[in-house]
């Protein structure tokens, strides 16, 4: 069945190892992810954006999470990912959501603050798990300047009293990851996860995991991340799969033909991911 976070998170962050969060696109992403899980034997979280929950339906999200935790028998997490206001985080809870984002980074620092504190009253009320977003998330863009950089990651104090004041089970932070793919290689602010994690009980969040180097997911553990998302590597490899099939074979029309490889793409990927986090094992 599905757990809120805080069913792993804590031994997470104890025991030194990070849970992933898997963003769940479609079918052959949710069964992609439930079948690594299940070989590996590793606890994870099932990340679904608003734009996903538009494009699958809500109902189907659930049902579909549900039957993956039960055919993975591991400990799953359903997690709105980056929810966008208290009313959509109360709709996915009524829907059988575990977990939600409420990401008010947007958000002048002491609304965020409030508008947070909202969301893990009504979530912990039911026992649901809650992320908070402290820091600008970037796109792809490489050559920004250094003090715009700056002016985009979390001040240390900042998350700490955010921390203090809301209680949220696991706080993101802006360390100098972006989504999607990296052009160059991610400068990790260690620094300021090391502060922020010595400091609050709950573990830290790493946003966009895809493409960041090994030693420096490792290195952003041993600080004190306990979750990393990842979407886009997840999204490469079934696309590539999907391409470099129907490239090569212009007369296949049957989409299981493709989408099988495409799936299988997806649990690789997600299995390399179990084992560098050091979640295999640990359901
Ligand atoms: O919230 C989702 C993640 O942060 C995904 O980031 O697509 O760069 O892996 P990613
Ligand atoms: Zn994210």
């Amino acid at each position: 069945s599905l757990v809120p976070m805080t069913e792993f998170l804590p031994r997470a962050k104890k025991e030194g190892f990070a849970v992933g969060q898997f963003n769940m696109n479609n079918l052959e992403f949710t069964q992609g992810i439930a079948a690594a899980a299940k070989e590996e034997k590793s606890p994870f979280i099932f990340g679904v954006s608003e734009g996903a929950m538009r494009y699958m339906g809500l109902e189907y999200v659930v049902a579909m999470a549900e039957i993956a935790a039960k055919e993975s028998g591991v400990p799953v997490a359903l997690h709105l990912d980056h929810g966008s206001s208290f009313e959509v985080a109360m709709k996915c809870i009524q829907a059988g959501f575990s977990s939600v984002m409420f990401d008010g980074s947007h958000y002048p620092y002491e609304e965020n603050i409030r508008l947070t504190r909202e969301v893990v009253k009504a979530a912990h009320a039911v026992g649901v798990s809650v992320e908070g977003e402290l820091g600008t998330i970037g796109g792809v863009e490489d050559d920004v300047e250094v003090d715009e950089e700056d002016a985009a990651l979390a001040k240390p104090s900042e998350a700490i009293r955010f921390w203090e004041e809301t209680r949220v089970d696991a706080m993101a932070i802006a360390v100098g990851t972006a989504h999607g793919m990296y052009k160059g290689e991610p400068k990790i602010r260690f620094d300021i996860i090391d502060e922020v994690a010595k400091q609050i009980d709950a573990p830290i969040v790493l946003h966009g995991g895809s493409g960041v180097p090994d030693s420096a997911i490792q290195e952003s553990i041993v600080r004190g991340v306990g979750k990393i998302n990842v979407n886009t590597e997840s999204q490469v490899a079934c696309t590539n799969k999907v391409r470099e099939l129907l490239d090569s074979k212009p007369e296949m029309i049957d989409p299981r033909k493709y989408l099988g490889p495409g799936r299988d793409a997806i649990k690789e990927t997600v299995i390399g991911k179990m084992r560098l986090f050091g979640s295999s094992g640990k359901a």
